[in-house]
């Protein structure tokens, strides 16, 4: 079972993403931590890719098809995959399609997270990241237990990204309405696309995740049936 999170930045992909890795035992791939990762590590491409993320610009599709492709070869056996943040372009769910018909996995589901575009602003401005696990907060909407520590690790020390200004922000939902959200019609198409209402509670938005994962895995039970 794969499934795409789609949806604009600060919809929640991220957080409910690891509740399905927790949960179902899936893997997520994001390639905005992949790209993290290789900017934080120095590597060349990192250091390729710092400023246009910082601008909120999206990086070419060759370097994270080129990601994608890696982690895919390297995780061939697990439960399912969770694409969070990817594909972003027409041409980056080609390149999906292709990769999961080769390994013979195709995708199972694509969730649309649907917010109003105001809530983001807030929401992207007060998030908080733990800098040992990546468990993801927010100042109001979903703080830490008891403060100042991570309720998944116990880990003190917290992070926030350079992108989440409400500068960079605008850009990022620019490059979202241009490049990505025409992907909700191509899913559309395909008769693939759910819909989930972000705007309700983490738990909420778990829950309704976790009906049309059920629902997606029972039907292709019953194709594989027939
Ligand atoms: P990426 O890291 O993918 O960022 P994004 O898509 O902009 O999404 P975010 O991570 O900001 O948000 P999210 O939906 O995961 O929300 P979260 O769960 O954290 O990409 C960063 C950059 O990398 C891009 O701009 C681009 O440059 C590059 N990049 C990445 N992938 C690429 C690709 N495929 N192609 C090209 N370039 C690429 O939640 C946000 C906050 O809200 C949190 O604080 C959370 O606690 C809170 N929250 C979550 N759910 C709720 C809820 N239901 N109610 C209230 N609060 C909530």
């Amino acid at each position: 079972m794969n499934i795409i999170l789609l949806g604009p930045p600060g919809a929640g992909k991220g957080t409910q993403a690891r509740r399905l890795v927790d949960e179902r035992g899936f893997v997520q791939l994001s390639t905005g931590d992949m790209l993290r990762a290789a900017r934080k590590s120095g590597t060349e491409m990192g250091l390729i890719v710092a400023d246009v993320m910082d601008r909120g610009e999206l990086v070419t599709d060759e370097i994270v098809i080129g990601l994608i492709r890696e982690q895919l070869d390297l995780k061939p056996d697990v439960p399912g995959f969770i694409f969070d943040g990817f594909p972003r372009t027409l041409a980056q769910a080609d390149a999906l399609e292709d990769l999961l018909n080769g390994m013979g996995r195709p995708l199972g589901a694509v969730i649309e997270m649907r917010v109003d575009d105001d809530a983001l602003v807030a929401r992207v401005t007060g998030r908080f990241t733990c800098a040992s696990c990546g468990a993801v907060y927010h100042d109001t909407n979903h703080p830490t237990e008891q403060e100042g520590v991570c309720d998944e690790c116990g880990g003190t020390e917290f992070t926030r990204r350079e992108d989440d200004t409400e500068e960079a922000l605008r850009r990022r939902l620019m490059e979202y309405y241009k490049k990505t959200s025409p992907l909700i019609g191509y899913y559309y198409a395909k008769g693939m696309l759910s819909t989930v209402d972000g705007l309700a509670e983490i738990t909420a938005v778990a829950r309704a995740i976790a009906d049309l994962v059920g629902d997606a895995s029972s039907d292709r039970s019953a194709a594989r049936a027939l």
